[in-house]
């Protein structure tokens, strides 16, 4: 319990400035035992604060008139009255048994719409080589990132693209990179995951909205809107394995277009060896098709994959795969932000 309390405690330090409210809230928390009593029926692994604060999250959106939600920026806009902490300590202790359920049995997930700035380049660059393109989502959560050719970006410098007011993205970008003049032409998508989320589902979409930290209030709204983009154009996010069901997925995409495999922050999953297989299975299918990959991930997580290897870097870059009649080519093209804020084109 000891170490959990300096979970808190560290959680606390770091994040003071970047999430205040969970800051003031963890710092409370490392002093409360029972609060710290209900994390332990979920696995080791996941006995962090992050988990803690979904969980409670997850029961406060389905709770919105409740004292504590004043506190969270993103469920009320006018500052709530008493003390957040001691809201906070009172609300997880009288619901015990509904956070024991989510902390037993939730992990954290993360689909991050800013993360579509990370396929815009590559799937400009490829369509003006190949013509339209069917993509295959590997790791797709709900399939948020399949919206990438519906939506409007910002791109600074480089202007406005895209005409779907609905949700419009921002990307800082230094360095020449090939700014699109328009979204990409993506004729079929898919979307493969080991535990898709269902975007129609009520319960599912709440854990995803319960996972973003409420003081990123512009975060939050987003993920709002990418939800409903993704029910409005019925997103499929299908269950399969990234190694074992890749290639029946590509040879669907490629009676629609040049199939794109994408990757971004899902292979950290992987063991080692599977990553190695992941990489083997592609190598297979682009002997025998044309085939594009664009890899967004972190070197240092897994530099088993092409142009990583012998990294140490814990940044994301994007990397671009292609096979031509059976010639694997790679091209490293940028750096980037974790949720896509900024490109370094080049680096
Ligand atoms: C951090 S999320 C990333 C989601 C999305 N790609 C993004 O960038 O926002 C990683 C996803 O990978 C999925 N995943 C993990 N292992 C997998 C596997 N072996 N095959 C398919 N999906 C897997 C998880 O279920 C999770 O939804």
């Amino acid at each position: 319990m000891h170490d959990l309390a300096q979970r808190f405690s560290e959680f606390s330090k770091s994040f003071d400035k970047g999430a205040p409210l969970y800051s003031r809230i963890a710092h409370r928390v490392a002093s409360e035992p029972a609060v710290l009593d209900l994390m332990a029926v979920a696995p080791i692994t996941q006995r962090i604060p992050v988990l803690l604060f979904a969980s409670a999250h997850h029961l406060l959106l389905g709770e919105r008139s409740h004292e504590l939600a004043q506190h969270y920026p993103n469920i009320s806009l006018e500052p709530g009255l008493g003390d957040a902490t001691d809201l906070f300590v009172a609300f997880v202790l009288e619901r015990a048994e509904a956070m024991k359920d989510l902390l037993a049995t939730r992990s954290t997930q993360t689909n991050e719409i800013g993360r579509c700035n990370w396929f815009l380049f590559p799937f400009a660059m490829l369509n003006a080589e190949v013509g339209p393109l069917a993509q295959v989502d590997v790791g797709s959560s709900a399939g948020l990132n399949q919206l990438f050719p519906k939506i409007s970006y910002e791109l600074r410098p480089g202007g406005m693209i895209g005409d779907n007011n609905a949700l419009t993205i921002t990307c800082n970008i230094t360095g020449e990179a090939p700014t699109p003049q328009q979204v990409p032409n993506v004729c079929w998508s898919v979307g493969l995951d080991a535990k898709p989320i269902d975007v129609r589902s009520d319960e599912e979409v709440r854990w995803l909205e319960a996972c973003v930290w409420p003081d990123q209030v512009e975060r939050f709204d987003r993920l709002q809107r990418a939800i409903s983009l993704a029910r409005q154009h019925n997103i499929e996010v299908e269950q399969g394995d990234a190694v074992d069901d890749v290639a029946q997925a590509i040879e669907r995409a490629a009676k629609h277009g040049h199939p794109v495999v994408t990757t971004s922050w899902v292979l950290n999953y992987l063991s080692s060896e599977r990553r190695i297989a992941f990489v083997d299975e592609l190598d297979r299918v682009g002997t025998e098709r044309d085939l594009s990959w664009v890899i967004a991930e972190s070197p240092y997580e897994t530099p088993e994959l092409p142009g990583h290897r012998g990294s140490d870097e814990l940044i994301t870059v994007i990397t671009l795969v292609t096979w031509r009649q059976g010639q694997r080519a790679v091209q490293r093209l940028a750096t980037t932000h974790p949720h896509g804020h900024w490109i370094k084109w080049g680096e």
